[in-house]
C-alpha cells in the first residue's frame, strides 16, 4: 500500500490505493507507520509523501468511520492513527507532494509534514464537519497554527472545497507548481534540504516545532544547548 523509492538521501514514500483515490484506511496507515520505522526512512535526509493516481487522498477510508464506537476511537488512535503524529515527529524535514482531492484526513497527513507543494490539480477540503465530526488527526490543532483561527474557523466549519492559490494565500503551501510537477518540485525541495548539514537540520526544525508551545525562558535554554551541541559538530568545524 506504499511504495518507497530513494533518491539519494531522500526517500518518497508514496500512498499507493490509487482506486480508492488513496482514502486512509486503518491499513493503509499502519503500512505507512510501518514504512516510518523501515531502513529507507531512518536513513533519509528528507521524507516526501505523494499519492499515486488522480489523488493525493479522498481522506479517512469513510466505510471505517460508521463502525467505531468511543473505545473504537481510542483503540485507533493509539494504534494506526496515530500515524499523523509520528510523521510530525520525524526528525528529519518532511514535504507533501500534492495534487488532486486532498481531502480531510488526506489534508491532515499533508499538514503534518513541514512543507506542502501542490500541483494546480489540488482540491482542498474539510469535510468532516459536513459529516458531523470533526478534522481530528491532528488537523484543527495544526491548521490553527499555520492559517490563524478566523481562516481555520472558516475552512472547517463552512468546509467548502479551495484550490491551490486560496491554500497557498492561507499560508499551508510553500510552493504551487504547473499540472503534474509536483512530485518534482518536492524531491527538489528535498535534495536541497538534504545537502544541508543533517544534524542542524534536524534540530532546527525540533526547535521550531517545540517553540509554540515553549516558554521563552525554555525556547531561549534550548536554542543554546542545541547551538552548544551543534557547535561541536564536524559539519560546524569545516563550515
Ligand atoms: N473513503 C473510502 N472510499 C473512498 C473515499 C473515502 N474517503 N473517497 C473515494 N473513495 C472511493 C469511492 O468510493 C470510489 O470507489 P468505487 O470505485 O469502489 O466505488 C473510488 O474511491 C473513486 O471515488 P469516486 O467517488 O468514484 O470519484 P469521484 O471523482 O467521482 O469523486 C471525491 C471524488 C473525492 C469527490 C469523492 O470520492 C468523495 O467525496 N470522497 C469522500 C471524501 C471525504 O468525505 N473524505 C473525508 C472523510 S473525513
Amino acid at each position: 500500500m506504499i511504495e518507497i523509492e530513494r533518491d539519494g538521501a531522500v526517500c518518497l514514500l508514496t500512498l499507493n490505493r490509487p482506486e480508492k483515490l488513496n482514502a486512509l484506511s486503518s491499513s493503509l496507515e499502519t503500512a505507512l507507520g510501518e514504512e516510518l520505522d523501515g531502513e529507507a526512512v531512518r536513513t533519509s535526509a528528507c521524507v516526501v509523501i505523494a499519492g499515486e493516481g488522480r489523488a493525493f487522498s479522498a481522506g479517512a477510508d469513510l466505510t471505517e468511520l460508521g463502525e467505531r464506537t468511543p473505545e473504537g476511537v481510542a483503540a485507533y488512535y493509539q494504534g494506526a492513527g496515530h500515524v499523523y503524529e509520528r510523521v510530525a515527529a520525524l526528525p528529519q524535514p518532511t514535504i507533501a507532494a500534492i495534487h488532486g482531492y486532498c481531502l480531510g484526513g488526506g489534508l491532515e497527513l499533508a499538514l503534518a509534514t513541514d512543507f506542502r507543494v501542490a500541483d494546480r490539480t489540488a482540491v482542498f477540503g474539510f469535510p468532516e464537519v459536513s459529516l458531523g465530526i470533526l478534522p481530528s488527526s491532528g488537523g484543527t490543532h495544526r491548521l490553527v497554527r499555520l492559517a490563524g483561527p478566523a481562516r481555520a474557523k472558516h475552512l472547517m466549519l463552512l468546509g467548502g472545497r479551495f484550490g491551490p492559490d486560496e491554500a497557498l494565500a492561507a499560508g499551508l503551501l510553500t510552493d504551487v507548481v504547473e499540472e503534474g510537477g509536483a512530485r518534482a518540485r518536492a524531491l527538489e525541495l528535498g535534495r536541497q534540504l538534504a545537502e544541508q548539514p543533517r544534524l542542524a537540520v534536524s534540530l532546527t526544525k525540533q526547535a521550531i516545532d517545540v517553540m509554540p508551545e515553549a516558554s521563552r525562558q525554555a525556547g531561549i535554554l534550548l536554542e543554546r544547548l542545541a547551538y552548544g551541541m551543534l557547535s561541536q559538530t564536524e559539519d560546524h568545524r569545516q563550515s
